[in-house]
């Protein structure tokens, strides 16, 4: 397929790219910018790994082509703001393998931000998405509650 030359609005910068803007902007974060903190798991939007921001909200870098992504903010685990979620993934011991934690905490962290106290229920809806094949799933809600709790403590 032909190049064109886009751009992405990638971390608060912008990328002028000479590509095909049907690439999934999962190869640009990676291969083209070196961005490797967005993993690659399934690449059809079954495993959550690839899971960014784009204008807050999580989305799938697998699925989510150059030319859908114009004029949108993408943000990545390198630009996230954690507020509070690394201490509380430390604390309650949640990364085992790891692979999938880039996606968790992104996912994690667009769920706070738009629900500051979240239910069990909220936060299963909200994490569905996201696999870990090392089972963190009760660490993480833990630590989602953890989060939650100092933060409406403030
Ligand atoms: S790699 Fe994107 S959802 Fe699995
Ligand atoms: S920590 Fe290993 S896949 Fe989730």
């Amino acid at each position: 397929m032909a190049s064109e030359k886009l751009t992405l609005m990638l971390n608060g910068k912008i990328f002028t790219l000479d590509t095909d803007p049907n690439m999934p902007i999962l190869w640009v974060i990676r291969d083209m910018l070196g961005m490797t903190g967005t993993k690659y798991g399934c690449g059809a939007g079954l495993c959550g790994a690839c899971t960014v921001h784009i204008d807050g909200k999580p989305a799938r870098a697998c699925l989510t082509s150059v030319a859908q992504a114009q004029g949108k903010h993408v943000t990545t685990i390198e630009a996230l703001e954690f507020e509070g979620l690394k201490e509380a993934w430390n604390t309650h011991n949640v990364p085992q393998c790891g692979y999938c934690q880039s996606g968790q905490l992104m996912s994690a962290a667009a769920l706070l931000a738009s629900n500051a106290t979240p239910t069990d229920a909220d936060i299963e809806t909200a994490m569905s998405g996201n696999i870990c094949r090392c089972g963190t799933y009760t660490r993480i809600k833990a630590a989602i509650q953890s989060v939650a709790k100092k933060r409406t403590e403030k």
